[in-house]
């Protein structure tokens, strides 16, 4: 969503400016174009020869250059800017903002700015409670600021307390998240994600290699995209943290289906992009399966039950259920048959038989199969780029 976007990144005097490059770096790869406005004291803790470099444009900090004695106009930087960020933003830049004392080229640009404004205060924890430094906040929030609250954690001085700048990957969401359109804001999704696990005994069970990565790609798209998402997940080793993202974790396939029933009938959307193992052993063991007391024991299966298609019997007219099928081949064929059985409006369809889609693997490729058969083929992207499309699907042909 950076893609192409102007951002001014002000960076001002705190130890935390170490952190400005990381996210410079994570702007800049995002597409963005970014231009580095520091303060004099900013220089003391990073060097415009950093910055530079990391952002492929000189480092504007005075008023004029020493050199040329040419003009850095904040007018036509405040002008050219998509957003500002100021991260790290110390107490003292941020009560010149708030009170409009401009004496350095950031406090001038940011006076100047006519787009959103995005700071991210650092500072020890006691001048971050300071009634002052509370009360200059308030005043940015009321001219439309958006703060990006500090983290609790070690401070430079080793106290510990509220003060710590927000970490770069962080500010970088609250941007990327500020220019994401919000398409399904109002709708309520519900993702399952990950393997299911059919207990044999306390210390067996039978499962699958889903990892959650794809589901948990799409639950955090859709919440980019302003959605509120109950997230059904099988158990992985992964997480997501995202407001609007509620997991709600289970173990078997019935649990999942409990939890997604539960879900199913305040729900706008469903993707149901679990692993669902298709069959449990009949009853677990209480006690673990001793080796040395029997023979080698028989496992009696029975069937699970098929959660999408139990959605698809009880969907209302209006509400869209999408289905994943994971085929190894007659795909297109596999794949229109559980889209007849299971009463889905959509199947995304990947293939182990493609290299890089799949179990565990960071990307996919995919085919988006409608109910009346028409089918939209993708190349092997990552599966956050995967869960864009599946949600642009979504939202276009519905
Ligand atoms: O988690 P990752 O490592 O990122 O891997 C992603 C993935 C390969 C798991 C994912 O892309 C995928 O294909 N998920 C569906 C896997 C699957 O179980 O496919 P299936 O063809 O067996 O099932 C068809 C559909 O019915 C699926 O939507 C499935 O969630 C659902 N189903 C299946 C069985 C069952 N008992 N209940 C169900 O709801």
């Amino acid at each position: 969503m950076l893609k192409g976007k102007h951002i001014i990144l002000g960076i001002c005097g705190g130890i935390a400016a170490y952190k400005s490059a990381t996210l410079l770096r994570l702007l800049v790869k995002a597409g963005a174009e970014v231009q580095v406005v520091i303060t004099p004291a900013g220089k003391e803790f990073i060097t415009p020869v950093t910055l530079s470099a990391l952002s492929g444009k000189p480092v504007v900090s005075e008023f004029f250059s020493a050199n040329t004695g040419e003009w850095h106009s904040h007018v036509d930087l405040g002008l050219w800017a998509d957003a500002m960020v100021i991260a790290p933003a110390t107490a003292s830049s941020i009560a010149k903002m708030a009170h409009g004392v401009a004496d350095n080229m950031l406090i001038t640009t940011y006076l100047s700015a006519k787009a959103p404004v995005f700071v991210a205060p650092a500072m020890d924890l006691d001048m971050m409670a300071h009634p002052s430094t509370v009360a200059n906040l308030e005043l940015l929030r009321s001219y439309g600021c958006h703060i990006i609250e500090p983290a609790e954690g070690e401070l430079a001085s080793h106290l510990v307390g509220k003060g710590r700048m927000e970490e770069p990957e962080k500010i970088f969401d609250v941007l990327d998240d500020f220019f994401t359109p919000k398409d399904l804001a109002g709708r309520r999704v519900l993702i399952t994600a990950g393997p299911t696990r059919e207990r044999i005994d306390p210390v067996r069970y039978i499962s699958n290699y889903s990892s959650g990565k794809m589901g948990y790609a799409i639950a955090l798209e859709a919440a980019r995209r302003g959605a509120d998402v109950t997230l059904v997940s099988g158990p992985v080793s992964i997480g997501i943290d995202h407001p609007r993202v509620r997991v709600v974790s289970v173990e078997s396939a019935r649990e999942m289906l409990d939890a997604s029933m539960a879900a199913w009938p305040e729900s706008d959307v469903a993707v149901m992009c679990a692993a669902v193992a298709d069959y449990a052993p009949a009853s677990a063991a209480d006690s673990k399966i001793k080796r040395e007391h029997q023979d080698v024991p028989v496992l009696h299966l029975v069937k699970n039950p098929d959660i999408a298609a139990t959605l698809g019997q009880c969907k209302r007219p209006g509400q869209i259920l999408v289905g994943f099928a994971l085929e190894t081949d007659h795909e297109i064929d596999n794949a229109a048959e559980k889209i007849r059985r299971k009463g889905l409006d959509a199947i995304v369809l990947n293939s182990l038989r493609d290299a890089g889609a799949g179990f565990g693997v960071d990307t996919n490729k995919v085919t988006i199969i409608a109910a009346d058969g028409t089918s939209t083929p993708y190349p092997l992207k990552p599966k956050a780029a995967v869960a864009a499309d599946i949600i642009d699907y979504i939202t276009t042909k519905n």
